[in-house]
């Protein structure tokens, strides 16, 4: 099984896209948890509305699922002004983004997913487009070049990044909005998984929202996908309304535990007390237990198993906590 198959990941699958899209709160009313991000949000474009001027550029950064993209179409929408959408591997080269930024309308919110895959030479036409509203080019070659300058509407950058660190520094500084999704609390899934199924058209009584919610492992993304698949269940093996018993069934069904952990995290977890008496051990072999790239393991694994405290990052290794040993039942080993 890889990461796409999984029905717990937090990436967004082919499967998802659809209702995705008719899932999304357009508006930061309709936007549920991250209170403190919203907050911000919206003084800040109260204030870019009240003087006329182009919103601050953003950076929102946190795990996939959260609702980094979801976000920015609710900036543009709040601003009243169009949004372009784009992503860092897609601008390969500095004429591209020149071509997107040219195009702009005044007040409009450019919007670069992954950005930190922008390559260097994209990157270096974005600093004075950012600062200044403009475009240095060049004009010819050898010693009859010279570089032109070309005034930008001004616009907003949002950023969306999973990986803060990797963005270079001189990029970060430019964002005057800098902000962290956290993982969703459980009543704020339960609340997100009762509007999706009233867009769907189904009856969810609370117990099950909640029993949904706390096996979606903070994240929104996943609360939808969950939601469909007992949806589903429900139609075929009951009369189309979920029920927490219901609920309960399809979830054991499709193998994703109390936690929302599911047979990936447990071989990861279990090969850490099995083989290493619950570590320190390296990521590479973890990796390598699992059959993953050891960034996949970083970037989608660790996250979420270390924000539960099931596992530590240390300077030797990773270690798994006694969490782990209540959660499967076994005894911990003597000297913890
Ligand atoms: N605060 C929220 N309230 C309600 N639904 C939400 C919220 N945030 C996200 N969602 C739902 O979760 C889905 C995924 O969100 P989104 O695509 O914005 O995540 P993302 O952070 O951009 O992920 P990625 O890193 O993979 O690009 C959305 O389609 C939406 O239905
Ligand atoms: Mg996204």
């Amino acid at each position: 099984m890889d990461e796409q198959d999984r029905i717990i990941t937090s990436h967004l699958l082919e499967a998802d896209a659809d209702v995705e899209l008719s899932l999304r709160p357009r508006f930061l009313a309709e936007y549920i948890g991250q209170d403190q991000v919203k907050e911000n949000l919206k003084i800040f474009i109260e204030a870019a509305k009240l003087r006329n001027e182009a919103l601050d550029h953003v950076l929102l950064y946190g795990p996939p699922g959260l609702g980094k993209t979801t976000l920015s179409t609710i900036i543009a929408n709040e601003l009243g002004v169009n949004v372009r959408t784009t992503s860092g591997p897609a601008i390969e080269r500095a004429g591209d983004l020149a071509a997107i930024l040219t195009n702009l309308q005044q007040g409009d919110v450019l919007f670069i997913d992954e950005i930190h895959r922008l390559n260097r030479t994209v990157e270096e036409v974005l600093y004075p487009a950012m600062e200044d509203y403009c475009l240095d080019i060049i004009i010819g070659k050898g010693p009859s070049a010279r570089s032109v300058r070309l005034d930008l509407p001004k616009f907003t950058l949002v950023g969306a990044t999973t990986r803060a660190g990797k963005l270079s520094a001189p990029l970060r500084d430019r964002f005057g909005v800098v902000s962290r999704l956290e993982y969703y609390k459980v009543d704020e899934l339960a609340y997100i998984i009762t509007r999706a199924a009233d867009i769907l058209d189904v009856h969810i009584v609370e117990a099950a929202a909640k029993e949904i919610a706390l096996r979606s492992r903070g994240t929104p993304r996943i609360a939808n996908r969950l939601l469909k698949r007992v949806r589903d269940f429900a139609q075929v093996h009951g009369d189309g309304m979920i029920t927490e018993g219901l609920a309960k069934e399809a979830l054991e069904r499709l193998h994703v535990d109390q936690l929302g952990l599911d047979q990936i995290d447990h071989k990861l977890l279990l090969s850490i007390v099995e083989h290493f008496q619950g570590g320190p051990v390296g990521v590479d072999t973890i990796a390598a237990m699992i059959g993953e790239e050891s960034d996949t393991v970083e970037d989608v694994y660790e996250p979420y198993l270390m924000q539960i405290g099931f596992l530590q990052r240390t300077p030797r290794g990773r270690m798994v906590t006694p969490s782990v040993y209540k959660h499967f039942s076994l005894d911990p080993p003597e000297n913890s």
